[in-house]
């Protein structure tokens, strides 16, 4: 058997690796167990040059578990007909209607779907056309922001449950089917611990999802606002970051459970298309 031809070259950083040396509409067995492994170690993984249709891109994601149907898109509509597992995020308009998600402006910081019971365990985002500029996306290690806490804020937080808002999406819009709503108490969403387990590396790591409307269970929203922020900072703070710039026919694939990612605004004149699957969580958050 041909050794493996996957190169792993850890980014330095926080967390995040480029792999190398590998067309992902041809991997084996052994080689889909080092990419498997290598996601575990670093988080997230950027393969570069990569030509994938829909069908290469549901194929590869497949690999790693059954497939959530992406969200539908704030205008009501389902993206792509015959793939209800991609989510295209974008801001190109055609017949005057957008074609997928997120519009041009900033995502802000967020863990996808995490307003569900079982949130994705990973998102796979792949490039097919970028702007010249801006729109690139960062991403942020979890466990990196827990175990730098400080020990006093660490103690504290031990038991905390957090209501992750099914409002708003990242990009500021209102879901499909929501209603605009800025009451951290009353918004509709799920609860998780704040503080999570890993179900594959055991390691903890902090569970933020999403500011907007979120709520630690059991405080006065003034003291759930001021914890919050205070988690947020920290968490955000650049030695917790990495980041990449987009190339046509890049790939990412992040473990949606213990890292955050958000994304810079570009010119609303150039053209932006990604292709998104979502790969379901097999263990509810857990403590
Ligand atoms: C996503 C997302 C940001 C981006 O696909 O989940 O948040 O970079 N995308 O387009
Ligand atoms: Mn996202």
């Amino acid at each position: 058997m041909r050794a493996s031809r996957i190169e792993i070259i850890p980014t330095g950083k926080a967390l995040g690796a480029e792999i190398q040396g590998i067309d992902l509409r041809e991997i084996r067995a052994d080689e889909f167990e080092s990419i498997y492994r290598a996601w575990l170690d670093h988080q997230v993984l950027l393969f570069r040059e990569q030509q994938l249709t829909d069908e290469d891109l549901i194929g590869f994601s497949r690999r790693f578990g059954e497939l959530d149907w992406a969200p539908i898109q704030e205008t009501g509509r389902r993206f792509v007909d015959g793939y209800p597992e991609i989510y295209i995020v974008s801001n190109v308009i055609e017949n005057g209607e957008p074609i997928g998600s997120l519009g041009a402006g900033e995502a802000s910081w967020h863990t996808d779907m995490s307003y569900l019971e079982d949130p994705p365990k990973a998102s796979i985002l792949y490039a097919l056309e970028v702007p010249p500029e801006g729109g690139n996306t960062y991403f942020c290690s979890m466990y990196r922001a827990y175990d730098s806490l400080p020990g006093e804020l660490r103690r504290r937080i031990e038991g905390f449950t957090l209501k992750h808002d099914a409002t708003y999406n990242s990009g500021g819009y209102v879901r499909h089917g929501a209603a605009a709503i800025d009451d951290p108490l009353n918004s509709p969403g799920n609860y998780h611990p704040l503080v999570c387990t890993h179900p594959e590396t055991r390691r903890r790591f902090l569970y933020l999802g999403r500011r907007r409307n979120a709520y630690i269970s059991g405080l006065a929203v003034p003291e759930s606002e001021a914890l919050l922020d205070e988690l947020w900072s920290h968490a955000t703070q650049e030695a917790c970051v990495w980041h990449s710039v987009w190339q046509v026919g890049d790939l990412v694939l992040w473990d949606n459970r213990c890292t955050m990612h958000r994304r810079d605004p570009f010119d609303a004149g150039s053209r932006r298309v990604m292709h998104r699957t979502q790969i379901k969580g097999e263990a509810r958050p857990t403590a």
